[in-house]
């Protein structure tokens, strides 16, 4: 990996090692909460452990416990929270790449869903991580010292950021204004609402259970909502810049399907130049964090670098 300037090189190791830490501990909890494979309807079980299985990144539950330790949080709750949010997650990439969305062949290095399972199985295996999804949440009032009204608060917060105004209104709109000439207006609406919201949401999923005070929540959505939209923009530049082989998933589609992207809008040199302003202005809610400032500077830094690396 290349190395940063100096005064980042820290950080974004500390961030890149949590990382590696909480992903195999979230694997973990996933293993423990999916069915097993024996159990029937076999099929929808193998589909569901597929694609979870298959070699993503963890960067939404590793959000999940950065928020909940950032906000004094001690114990594994946020793992289990973390977990959920992977399989909604899951649940929407599976969706994403159906015939009827986006038509990708390939998600994680691997063939997508409904090229092994079929369309039937694909749709079916995101509502079932969906509906797991929120069963383990609401399961979180089973740990010690968490009230059900925290878990209630969590749920909300979720379910607004997959709905009609989070994610899944910004797929709504990124299928409505395929072929449209692409303008500020409509990146901005769908990135902030397809990816963005779920991103911001993570953090604050892990301040909530932490209990944490508004101004802490305020600063978690301050870093996350920057942060999420120049998460989505970095996915568009590797969308026309990286090798297949490399993002684990085909590149060239947004092109081909006439999405509305950053690059399409702004062009990559523009598209490149928000990244590094957005990811500043996450950065700069970071000392809100305290001892955990450098987790978060080095996050900021491990999606500048990707944008390079193409890292999928
Ligand atoms: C891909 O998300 C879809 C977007 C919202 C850009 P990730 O880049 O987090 O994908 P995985 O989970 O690592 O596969
Ligand atoms: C995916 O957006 C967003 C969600 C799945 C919610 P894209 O369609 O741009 O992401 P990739 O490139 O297929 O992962
Ligand atoms: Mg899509
Ligand atoms: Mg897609």
């Amino acid at each position: 990996m290349t190395k940063r300037p100096d005064e980042t090189a820290e950080p974004m190791a500390v961030f890149s090692e949590f990382l590696e830490t909480t992903s195999r501990e979230v694997d973990d909890v996933m293993e423990r909460l999916m069915p097993p494979v024996s159990a029937m309807p076999k099929v929808i079980h193998k589909a569901m452990r597929y694609s979870l299985f298959a070699g993503g990144k963890r960067i939404r539950p590793a959000l999940v416990v950065l928020g909940y330790r950032a906000a004094g949080g001690k114990g594994k709750v946020a793992h289990t929270a973390g977990a959920a949010i992977e399989l909604i997650h899951t649940f929407s990439l599976i969706h994403d790449d159906l015939p009827c969305m986006d038509d990708d062949d390939y998600r994680r290095g691997k063939l997508s869903n409904h090229k092994v399972f079929g369309e039937g199985v694909a749709v079916l295996a995101g509502d079932a991580l969906h509906a797991l999804g929120f069963d383990v949440l609401a399961r979180l009032r089973k740990f010690p010292g968490v009230r059900a009204e925290t878990v209630l608060d969590v749920m909300d917060e979720v379910g607004r950021a997959i709905g009609t105004d989070g994610m899944i209104g910004g797929q709504v709109m990124d299928l409505e204004w395929e072929g449209e000439k692409p303008s500020r207006s409509k990146v901005d609406y769908i990135h902030r609402r397809k990816t963005a919201a779920l991103l911001g949401s993570s953090l604050v999923v892990g301040g909530i259970l932490a209990g944490a005070p508004a101004k802490t929540i305020t600063a978690l959505r301050r870093f996350g909502e920057p942060f999420g939209l120049a998460f989505q923009v970095v996915d568009d530049i590797l969308n026309v810049q990286q090798a297949g082989r490399v993002l684990g998933k085909q590149p060239g589609g947004d092109e081909r399907l006439g999405k509305i992207t950053w690059p399409a809008v702004h062009g990559l040199p523009r598209s490149q130049a928000d990244v590094t302003a957005l990811l500043d202005e996450a950065s700069r809610a970071a000392p809100a964090f305290g001892r955990y400032m450098d987790h978060f500077l080095g996050l900021a830094d491990y999606i500048s670098v990707r944008r390079q690396a193409g890292r999928s």
